[in-house]
């Protein structure tokens, strides 16, 4: 769901992108995706989905015959092990069970043992399992290294919970704009450290149109160096204001607040968490009870009530559901979604007292 002010700002005749309006509009989110990054440095916008700049940061950051740490703990974890892959990066896969989080010591041990890799690739919010990934001491190891550089994809981690990429020392921070930034996809985002930026300076893989040097450059002209997504930065541009309006903490604890509700509900009616010892704020993934066909269950979110819930990936397929929140989400989509779900698992035959989930969602809401 989208912000109507986000909606109604996108609906306005298109200007060209070239125009003095359309940069005094980049101005302001240049301005706007630093105080939601937290980085003093630009954040560079891409037209494209997420997956554009996670390339990106493979592209620029390392060079021929370097090596790449990867977490993989999820589809999202995959796909670094999959971008490296086309770039001829040799990478060595930390493999999490998924479900699980990275533990920061076996990113230390492949650090000390394998002294060529320069860079760790991992997310924030590995949103195929629900988990979040331990990142400040993650950056406290990497930290350490000076020819390594940490790239966090938080494509579902910006805007839900606290990534402060300075005062942590993230080195390249991911994102895009169909999650907590309340825009249709078509935007990623990539900032970078200053250590990073010496990364890009030798960096001599092949790159064109996802050229962080370039970018650069145009942003601070405030201009893109193709042809922007001119609604998306027009709705982008309203959704910061409403993000800045709301406040950087708010908007974590918003979603911590329905997180926490949502994690409770669904316990509450004697379903199991997939991600129980690390979830992620961002969305919630549930166990889908013995009996009941996962894949159903999300068909039937949709075709009863209108709801759409995800399926679980891959090995998880029929064996979660998950559910979102983040972006623009408000405490009555959460009892509406948990209520949606009591029904339907009622229907199913899952036993459990009708109320109890939204009973436990709502008691966290009310505080
Ligand atoms: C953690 C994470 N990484 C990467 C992606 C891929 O982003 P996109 O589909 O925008 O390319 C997603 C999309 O859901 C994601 O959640």
């Amino acid at each position: 769901m989208l912000p109507p002010e986000v909606l109604l700002k996108m609906a306005e005749p298109i200007m060209h992108h070239r125009e003095p309006e359309f940069e005094k509009i980049f101005a302001e989110i240049r301005e706007g995706l630093k105080y939601l990054f937290q980085t003093k440095n630009e954040v560079l916008i891409f037209t494209s989905s997420g997956t554009g700049a996670m390339e990106g940061a493979v592209s620029n950051i390392l060079s021929k015959g370097d090596k790449a740490l990867v977490v993989r703990g999820g589809k999202f974890g995959e796909r670094w092990a999959e971008i490296c892959k086309a770039y001829e990066i040799e990478f060595v896969p930390i493999d999490v069970e998924w479900g699980k989080a990275v533990n920061p010591e076996q990113i230390q041990k492949a650090l000390e043992s394998n002294h060529s890799i320069r860079a760790v690739y991992t997310q924030a919010s590995e949103t195929s399992t629900g988990v979040r990934h331990p990142i400040p001491e993650i950056a406290e190891i990497v930290k350490r290294y000076e020819e390594t550089v940490l790239v966090v994809d938080a494509i579902t981690g910006i805007g839900v919970f606290n990534l402060p990429m300075d005062a942590w020392g993230i080195d390249v921070l991911i994102s895009g704009s169909q999650k907590a930034l309340m825009l249709p996809p078509g935007l990623a985002f990539a900032a970078l450290s200053d250590k990073a930026w010496k990364f890009v300076e030798r960096s001599d893989l092949p790159k064109y149109y996802f050229d962080f040097k370039k970018e650069l450059k145009s942003s601070k002209k405030n201009q893109s160096s193709y042809t922007p997504a001119i609604s998306l930065f027009v709705g982008l541009r309203e959704a910061l204001r409403l993000i800045q309006k709301e406040g950087r903490e708010g908007v974590f604890q918003r979603h911590e607040r329905l997180a926490m509700a949502t994690r409770a509900a669904v316990k509450a009616l004697g379903l199991e968490l997939y991600a129980p010892d690390s979830p992620s704020n961002a969305v919630t993934a549930v166990k889908v009870p013995g009996g009941i066909d996962g894949e159903r269950l999300k068909d039937l979110f949709f075709e009863k009530f209108g709801i759409t819930v995800a399926e679980g990936q891959d090995r998880a397929k029929g064996k979660i559901i998950r559910i979102a929140h983040l972006g623009y989400y408000e405490r009555l989509d959460m009892v509406m979604v948990i209520s949606a779900l009591e029904m339907l698992l009622k229907e199913m035959g899952h036993k459990f007292e009708l109320g109890t989930g939204v009973k436990a969602a709502e008691e966290i809401l009310m505080k």
